[in-house]
């Protein structure tokens, strides 16, 4: 393939090459032949097609000036339920604890959430959002009622850690709260007047209550679930069911001055279109901001067995990373039907629980979903937001389950011990697409093959930031080829390669312990090379890498 030039004009004619290659070769074939060779050109498709599946080099073309689609910050947010050690022990010390806190809220572990720039957090739920009175986590802790978390072991839930702490973790991380309120077991009064307690500076027996509580001025919160998959432990209902309670519970959540709830509606199980299409047809459309979606990556695709967290060869390595990148055909699936009720494009669909969900660790409280996390949780994890990154114009938030020592963390605790994941230094990498707009691009891969299945083994996404700085990160699934990637952009002689940095290590099932909490973290990269008109990077054998252009 010849190297790109530097004028707009070739760009495209290269474009239109890169999309069309065997066409081109062959077009260009029968010219030379006059007709006369068909076999040969025949000869040639099948050599071309051949040798599409076997390249051992990626390509990728993406032109900057096309940038356009703003990648919301909002797709990097977190959730973190009343669950196993998520929020006790993970968020919530208590103001008597021995670990660095700040009014029982732990400081390492928001010291860590603010580098990443964690933009919005989901809370209390999960399942344990539609069985959560959020009256009985306000006023005197001392005085606030112990509940049992049915959900989630039958432990007690003391309502230490309830909305005024909450809203006081996400002023520490300087992240937006997005809150799911309860439809499955609560009343519309109930979630209307949690609306008031939060949103509203108006004088009322209610806001009364948020002052002598010790918050005077509303915090205004943004985000509004209602309810938490309502298909299942939100309720088991029917779409239909669904969408008119929706209704019914929306009209209540107000906006208060300076304060328009941006409502969330419970979406779809993975990729179930009936319910997704129901509520497009059933609710109507200024009702919502956005319609949830949950999709967890289960490496056996068996929910009673679904493999361990580290202890993994290399068919359920394949397997997981399969199940992972399905999270693509499921945004074009549900983007799809979304563009024929909304081609506006009004709703917004917000993946708001996704990750690997692993058996927990061996001795662990089952029902506390505690599971470690290696170089493969990573991996999916950069695919995954490289996949959302390119859905942009339609997924606007999501949030990864869950934050601190559940499922797929970005962090794990053990009293006063705290490391950062694999998963965590992903979302530190990739943290520059933040607000940056996306650059549309094209990528031709080689394949990884496993046995008789095989995945496109690069997969990738680019932004400019405000600055102007180019943004690449890239992903080589293939555990153990490394693969050269050449990368084609518009005027790529006038940018100035600046920086990269890698994550990989050395087995695919490598983590970070407590006795060797440093062993996978970003390394500085710079196996990147300019060759005329184009750059290639040398991506390493199971890596994620991030690279970085200036004009
Ligand atoms: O994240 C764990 C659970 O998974 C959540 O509580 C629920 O919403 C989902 O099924």
């Amino acid at each position: 393939m010849k190297r790109l030039r530097l004028n707009f004009h070739d760009h495209y004619k290269e474009q239109w090459k890169f999309n069309h290659g065997m066409f081109y070769l062959g077009f260009k074939t029968i010219k030379y032949f006059q007709m006369k060779r068909i076999y040969l050109l025949a000869g040639l498709l099948f050599a071309w097609s051949q040798h599409a599946c076997s390249q051992s080099q990626a390509k990728i073309l993406l032109n900057p000036a096309h940038a356009q689609q703003t990648i919301s910050r909002y797709i990097y947010g977190m959730f973190s339920e009343h669950l196993g050690r998520d929020i006790y022990d993970g968020i919530w010390v208590g103001r008597n604890s021995s670990i660095p806190n700040k009014d029982g809220i732990r400081l390492d572990v928001v010291e860590a959430l603010k580098r990443i720039h964690v933009p919005v957090m989901r809370w209390p739920g999960g399942c344990f959002a539609d069985e959560y009175h959020w009256k009985d986590g306000v006023g005197d802790p001392s005085k606030r009622p112990h509940t049992i978390n049915t959900n989630w072991g039958g432990v007690t839930e003391t309502n230490a850690f309830g909305t005024h702490e909450f809203m006081e973790f996400c002023r520490l991380v300087g992240c937006d709260p997005y809150i799911a309120g309860n439809v499955g077991s609560g009343t519309v009064q109930e979630m209307s007047e949690w609306i008031e307690y939060l949103n509203s500076n108006q004088e009322s027996t209610i806001t009364d209550w948020r002052r002598q509580n010790g918050q005077d001025s509303a915090w205004k919160v943004p985000f509004w679930g209602v309810g938490n998959e309502s298909w299942g432990c939100g309720g088991n209902m029917t779409p239909e069911y669904y969408a008119d309670l929706y209704r019914r519970y929306a009209s209540f959540c107000k906006n208060y001055p300076g304060a328009p709830l941006k409502k969330i509606a419970s979406g779809p199980n993975g990729n179930d279109l009936h319910w997704m299409e129901t509520l497009l047809k059933d609710i109507p459309h200024w009702m919502m901001w956005g319609i949830s979606l949950h999709y967890y990556t289960v490496p056996t695709g068996n929910w009673q067995h679904k493999g361990s967290a580290t202890q993994f060869d290399e068919n359920e390595y394949f397997s997981t990373l399969k199940r992972g990148l399905y999270m693509d055909k499921i945004l074009d699936d549900q983007a799809t039907l979304m563009n024929r009720y909304d081609p506006q494009k009004h709703l917004a669909l917000v993946v708001d629980e996704w990750g690997v969900w692993t058996d927990v660790e061996p001795g662990t409280n089952p029902a506390f979903l505690y599971q470690q996390n290696s170089l493969r949780d990573a991996l999916v994890a950069a695919s995954t937001l490289n996949i959302f990154n390119q859905h942009c114009d339609r997924v606007r938030m999501a949030n990864l389950a869950q934050t601190v020592n559940v499922l797929q963390s970005v962090i794990l605790t053990h009293d006063a011990q705290m490391l950062l994941t694999p998963t965590y230094w992903v979302f530190d990498l990739y943290k520059v697409h933040q607000d940056a707009k996306l650059v549309p691009l094209q990528l031709q891969s080689p394949y990884y093959v496993f046995g008789n299945d095989s995945l496109q083994a690069i997969n990738a996404s680019a932004s400019i930031d405000s600055t102007g700085n180019l943004h690449i990160t890239l992903v080589n699934i293939n555990p153990h080829q490394s693969l050269p990637v050449e990368l084609n952009f518009y005027e790529a002689t006038t940018w100035k390669f600046l920086s990269g940095q890698l994550l990989t290590s050395a087995r695919i099932n490598d983590c970070n312990t407590f006795e060797h909490p440093n062993l996978i973290h970003p390394t500085t990269f710079g196996d990147v090379r300019q060759t005329g008109n184009s750059w290639t990077v040398n991506m390493p054998p199971k890596s994620v890498v991030l690279l970085t252009w200036k004009k």
